[in-house]
C-alpha cells in the first residue's frame, strides 16, 4: 500500500504530521509500505526520497509561506509519476493508496481523479464528495437543502473585493462574525473580525488564500467534533470538544501553542445531544457523498442546537487530532483504524 502525504497546500506541515503518525500506526507485518511524498512545488518523491520530507516539518513555516503563486506545476508531471510508481517495476505492486493530504490538491478531488484513472482503490472520499467537502460554501449549500442547520453567510469572489460593506455585513450578520478562505483547512487564513478595520486585513488574508472567501455568522456555543467511519452504512464516533484559549480554534491553538486549546474527550455533554450530533454526523456525511472517512465539525449552542461548521474528508491524524482519538474512545484503536481505511478503500 501507498501513502501519499504533503502536498501544494497551505496544510503541507500538518500533512507531514498526520502522515507520521499514520506509518507510525500502520500493522507493518500486514502491509509493505510505499511512502510517496509531494514536496511544496508539487515535485513526487518515492520512498527514502520522500524520507526527508517527513522529518522536515515545521508548523510555524505554514500559512505564512503560502501564496499559490511560487508553484510551478509542470502539466501531465503528476500523472506520469502515478503511473510510474503504482507500477511494479517502480515502487513494488501498490494494491490501494492512503492520501494523507489536506486542503487543496490532495483532499479537494483532484488526487483522487488522478487515482481514479490510474484504476488504484483509494482511502476516503472519491471525487465529488472530496470536491464538495473542501469547498466551504458548497458544503453549506447542500447541507442547507438537507435541513442540516448551518451558520448564516455570504460569498465574497475576489473580483468583488471593493464592493464589500463592512457596516452591511455586520448588520446582517451581526458582530462578531468570520472572514474564511472557500477552500482551506486548519484554519488557514481564517480571521475573527469585531471592527472594519480588522475586517478589511482578514479580507486580504482570506483572498491570499483563495478567490473565494466566506464571511459567516458567530454561532455561540461549544465546538464539538464527530468522527464518521464507513461506506454505505457509515457510523459515528463518540464526540470531543475543544475549548479554545485564544480568540478562536486558529491554525496556531492547533499546531503552534501547545496550550493554544484543551481538548475534551469525550465530551461533556448529554448522551441524548450526543445521539442527536451523531445522526446529524451520518446524514451530513451521506449528504455530501462521502465515503470510508469524514470527522464533522459542530457549534453546539447554549440551547444544545447543533450547528454544522464543516467537514474534512481527509482529517488530520497529528497528535492533537480528533479523528483517531474520538476512534479509541469509541473502541477502534488506531492501527485498527487504519486497518479498516484500507479495508473500506478495497471494498
Ligand atoms: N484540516 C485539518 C487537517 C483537520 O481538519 O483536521
Ligand atoms: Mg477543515
Amino acid at each position: 500500500m501507498g501513502i501519499l502525504f504533503g502536498g501544494k497546500s497551505a496544510e503541507h506541515e500538518v500533512s507531514l504530521q498526520s502522515a507520521k503518525n499514520v506509518i507510525d500506526a500502520i500493522d507493518k507485518e500486514k502491509y509493505e509500505v510505499t511512502l510517496i511524498g509531494i514536496d511544496k512545488t508539487g515535485q513526487w518523491h518515492l520512498n527514502d526520497s520522500s524520507q526527508f520530507l517527513l522529518n522536515s516539518h515545521d508548523p510555524k513555516s505554514i500559512a505564512l509561506s503560502k501564496t499559490g503563486k511560487d508553484v510551478v506545476l509542470v502539466p501531465g508531471k503528476e500523472n506520469e509519476k502515478l503511473l510510474h510508481i503504482t507500477d511494479s517495476s517502480a515502487g513494488g505492486n501498490i494494491d490501494v493508496i492512503f492520501p494523507i493530504l489536506h486542503g487543496p490538491f490532495g483532499e479537494d478531488g483532484t488526487v483522487q481523479g488522478l487515482l481514479k484513472l490510474a484504476n488504484v482503490p483509494f482511502v476516503g472520499a472519491g471525487v465529488l464528495g472530496s470536491a464538495v467537502g473542501m469547498d466551504k460554501d458548497v458544503t453549506k449549500r447542500l447541507l442547507r437543502d438537507a435541513g442540516i442547520p448551518i451558520a448564516d453567510f455570504r460569498v465574497v469572489y475576489k473580483w468583488e473585493q471593493d464592493q464589500l460593506d463592512f457596516n452591511e455585513i455586520a448588520q446582517v450578520l451581526g458582530l462578531p462574525f468570520f472572514v474564511k478562505p472557500a477552500n482551506a483547512g486548519s484554519s488557514v487564513g481564517v480571521s475573527k473580525v469585531k471592527s472594519e478595520e480588522q475586517f478589511l486585513q482578514a479580507v486580504e488574508l482570506a483572498f491570499r488564500f483563495d478567490t473565494k472567501v466566506l464571511i459567516e455568522e458567530f454561532i455561540a456555543g461549544r465546538e464539538v467534533e464527530c468522527a464518521v467511519l464507513g461506506n454505505e452504512t457509515p457510523i459515528a464516533s463518540r464526540l470531543g470538544a475543544i475549548i479554545a484559549q485564544q480568540e478562536f480554534y486558529s491554525y496556531e491553538a492547533k499546531y503552534i501553542d501547545e496550550n493554544g486549546a484543551i481538548l475534551e474527550i469525550p465530551a461533556k455533554i448529554p448522551p441524548e445531544v450526543e445521539k442527536e450530533v451523531q445522526a446529524i454526523a451520518i446524514k451530513a456525511f451521506k449528504v455530501l457523498c462521502c465515503e470510508g472517512m469524514a470527522r464533522v465539525d459542530f457549534f453546539l449552542t447554549q440551547a444544545n442546537k447543533a450547528v454544522i461548521n464543516e467537514i474534512n474528508t481527509i482529517p488530520g491524524f497529528t497528535k492533537i487530532s480528533m479523528y483517531p482519538k474520538l476512534w479509541e474512545i469509541s473502541g477502534i484503536s488506531y492501527p485498527a483504524l487504519i486497518d479498516r481505511l484500507i479495508q473500506l478503500a478495497l471494498a
